[in-house]
């Protein structure tokens, strides 16, 4: 395996931009491939059986593509099928839940607050972060909601304004009520949302991105196994994007949500 492989990312949608540009900020030398599957997005309601077949789709294209790493930067297709790709491959498969029992979910300092948690309805459903909670802080009360209008929003680049702070409010004004103090972002469409989210909530609520931590996981990794990528120069490594569905919409749309241009963006749909 060479170093210079690119790593593999895909979410359902644009959410899993929200990872790169932090993966860009914490190891900007490594090359990266991303895939949207904007004409499936969203996932949110998808059984598990579909999630399955799209993440083993995504993931033998992405491998044929030659990456040296996968990253699921969806919590949906994480928590309801990463296992049917990690049985496809000897390449390290890391997934968004990892990443927030890693680090996202600081106990320290806390004291016994409650948690809130938002995500899909599939993520939501799965029971997954409920049950990893319950074993961790067993103590700590942990509220679920899901949230199906924000992917939707954000497809839509919409990120601000009167639709965005409604269904803030509809979603979060009973974790507000409860007293939640840390909040987590467990879609990665979400924290493309976050400015609205914080100011919804106000400055005494910590609200978490999991992508810092997941990042930080990655690097560990590459560091540990000698993977790093040095050989790209101080202008940084290359990143490819696909798609599904439209590529003007997703460059247009991801654009906006990296906060850069997507220059170029090509078709893969399955
Ligand atoms: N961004 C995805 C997640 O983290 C999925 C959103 C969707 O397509 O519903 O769960």
């Amino acid at each position: 395996m060479d170093n210079q492989q690119p790593i593999g990312i895909f979410d359902s949608g644009v959410g899993g931009l929200s990872v790169l540009r932090i993966l860009e900020k914490k190891l900007p030398e490594e090359n990266y491939i991303y895939f949207g599957d904007t004409a499936r997005a969203p996932y949110g309601n998808r059984s598990q059986s579909e999630i399955r077949r799209f993440n083993l789709e995504i993931g033998k294209w992405l491998l044929s593509c030659g990456c040296k790493m996968l990253l699921v930067a969806c919590h949906t297709s994480t928590v309801l099928g990463m296992d049917a790709i990690r049985e496809e491959t000897e390449v390290p498969v890391i997934g968004m839940m990892e990443a927030v029992l890693a680090g996202a979910f600081a106990t320290d300092g806390e004291g016994d607050s409650p948690i809130g948690f938002i995500a899909t309805s599939g993520t939501v459903r799965s029971g997954a972060y409920q049950k990893a909670f319950a074993e961790k802080a067993p103590e700590r009360a942990f509220y679920a909601q899901d949230c199906p209008d924000f992917v939707p929003l954000v497809e839509q680049g919409i990120a601000e304004g009167p639709a965005v702070e409604r269904s803030i409010e509809a979603y979060l004004t009973p974790m507000r009520d409860a007293g939640v103090r840390t909040l987590i972002l467990g879609c990665t469409h979400y924290p493309f949302l976050q400015a609205a989210i914080t100011s919804f909530l106000g400055p005494g609520v910590r609200v978490v991105d999991p992508a810092d931590a997941l990042a930080d996981m990655v690097k560990a990794y590459l560091v540990a196994k000698s993977m790093r990528n040095e050989a790209s120069g101080s202008e940084g490594g290359s990143r490819r994007f696909y798609c599904s569905g439209d590529t003007e919409r997703f460059q247009i749309v991801g654009g906006l949500m990296l906060g850069r241009p997507i220059e170029e963006a090509g078709r893969r749909s399955f």
